[in-house]
């Protein structure tokens, strides 16, 4: 009877057991495996790390601050030069062919900007605006500051890396220039120098002329700036006669503001920074920056620049939708109309005056002026006969059919 109950009872009380141990043996394996596979790893060179774990496209190191390029002026004392590049943050996944592409073209920008640089003979020449710069240490970041060249993006980028709150930024009435001066206070020369060496530095520039517009329209054709009605007014008693202003009492004409800078240039007079050439306010020839960025691929560039400071989760996709849109629209419509709509209004000669201003930004920057001798009114012939003749002519038919056939095409 014993026997018989034992013999029912024993194979439930096996069962327990085996299935404890088991349990045990499964869990004690299980630990093993864990540490074994925490052990490859640290002994670095794992293979499992190697070919699964990596992220597929960690950008190579950036060439850009290789010095294969710039034989002649290696290492001139006179230029201030910026730390080699070495870090680019892998966090986010983006395509290695893009990512080279790009800096080939960045490369390219600098390599035509030093041979610029050489053959004018300005290399060390003007020095250095520290005042005007952007310094955040603490992000590795200098940026000299292009107003009227995207500026307000990256004033933007700078109140968010001053630890601004982004809902607020959006809200706040106080300019984006006040606020990220209060966090990035305007530097010293030698506080300009020293965070140079180690840091990604750039400036953003824009089409010379085009950045000379929308000055003049955004700062004196609107008027709606104290400061710059006192001074729209003091052009227009300058180069407006007493029988013109009788009938027009409004603010400069972009000619007017052309014939203002002209005469400022010839007297050596200080330009508004919205209209300082940029060879002389961020000193190009001067400071090897990591890059020039252009207004003309502002997003990409940008996105460039984030990557290559490390700064990606910080400023990646933080601009708000409305300033996106801004920037795609300056870009794309806009601008090649009015440039016409206003060059038109300047003759040849006031062009060659303002050109000779501008000529360095245009090379160094390698924008093309070409357009613009169609654009303005071609050279006035002196007498009525002449004039009469003049529509035979190979070159004010061929100048004259040129503009009407250019407008066309744009608009
Ligand atoms: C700019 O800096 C890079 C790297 O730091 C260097 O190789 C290059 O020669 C410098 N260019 C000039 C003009 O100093
Ligand atoms: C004023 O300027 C207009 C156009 O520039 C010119 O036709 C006119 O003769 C000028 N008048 C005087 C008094 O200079
Ligand atoms: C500038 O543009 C014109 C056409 O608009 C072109 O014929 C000329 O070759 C360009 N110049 C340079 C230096 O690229």
């Amino acid at each position: 009877m014993l026997k018989i109950l034992c013999s029912i009872r024993r194979p439930s009380i096996y069962l327990k057991y085996f299935g404890a141990i088991s349990l045990v043996i499964f869990y004690f394996t299980f630990l093993f495996r864990e540490s074994l596979h925490a052990y490859e790893i640290n002994k670095g060179g794992s293979n499992l790390y190697k070919e699964e774990n990596r992220p597929k496209s960690i950008p190579k190191r950036s060439r850009l601050a290789l010095g294969r390029r710039y034989p002649e002026v290696n290492n001139n004392p006179r230029v201030i030069t910026t730390r080699t590049l070495t870090t680019v943050n892998p966090i986010y996944e983006y395509s290695e062919e893009l990512h080279s592409a790009i800096e080939n073209e960045l490369l390219a920008r600098k390599s035509h900007l030093w041979d610029v640089c050489i053959r004018e003979n300005i290399i060390g020449i003007y020095p250095p605006n520290a005042w005007e710069f952007f310094l955040s240490p603490g992000h590795n970041l200098v940026w000299c500051n292009v107003f009227k060249a995207a500026s307000s993006t990256w004033m933007y980028y700078f109140n968010i890396l001053g630890g601004y709150d982004i809902k607020y930024l959006q809200r706040t009435k106080t300019s984006p220039l006040e606020l990220a001066r209060k966090r990035f206070p305007r530097p010293k020369s030698s506080e300009l120098i020293d965070s140079l060496y180690n840091s990604v530095s750039f400036l953003i520039v824009r089409e010379p002329f085009e950045r000379l517009l929308s000055a003049y329209r955004d700062k004196l054709e609107g008027c709606r700036n104290k400061y710059y009605k006192v001074l729209g007014k003091q052009i227009v008693r300058q180069f407006r006669n007493d029988s013109e202003l009788k009938r027009h009492n409004t603010g400069p004409t972009f000619k007017e503001f052309l014939l203002f800078l002209i005469q400022s240039y010839k007297t050596s007079k200080p330009f508004d920074e919205h209209w300082t050439p940029v060879y002389k306010f961020c000193t190009p020839c001067s400071i090897n920056y990591t890059l020039i960025a252009k207004v003309e691929t502002l997003q990409r560039d940008t996105d460039y620049i984030i990557r290559q400071a490390g700064l990606e989760a910080l400023l990646l996709g933080k601009l708000p939708k409305s300033r996106m849109r801004k920037i795609s629209n300056r870009a794309a419509h806009n601008t090649r109309g009015l440039i016409e709509k206003y060059f038109s209004q300047v003759d040849r000669k006031t062009l060659d005056e303002i050109i000779n201003i501008y000529r360095l930004d245009f090379e160094l920057f390698n924008y093309n002026l070409t357009k613009y001798y169609d654009i303005v009114q071609p050279i006035p012939t002196t007498t009525p006969a002449v004039r009469t003749t003049s529509s035979t002519t190979p070159y004010s038919s061929s100048s004259s059919s040129s503009i009407a056939s250019s407008t066309r095409d744009v608009s």
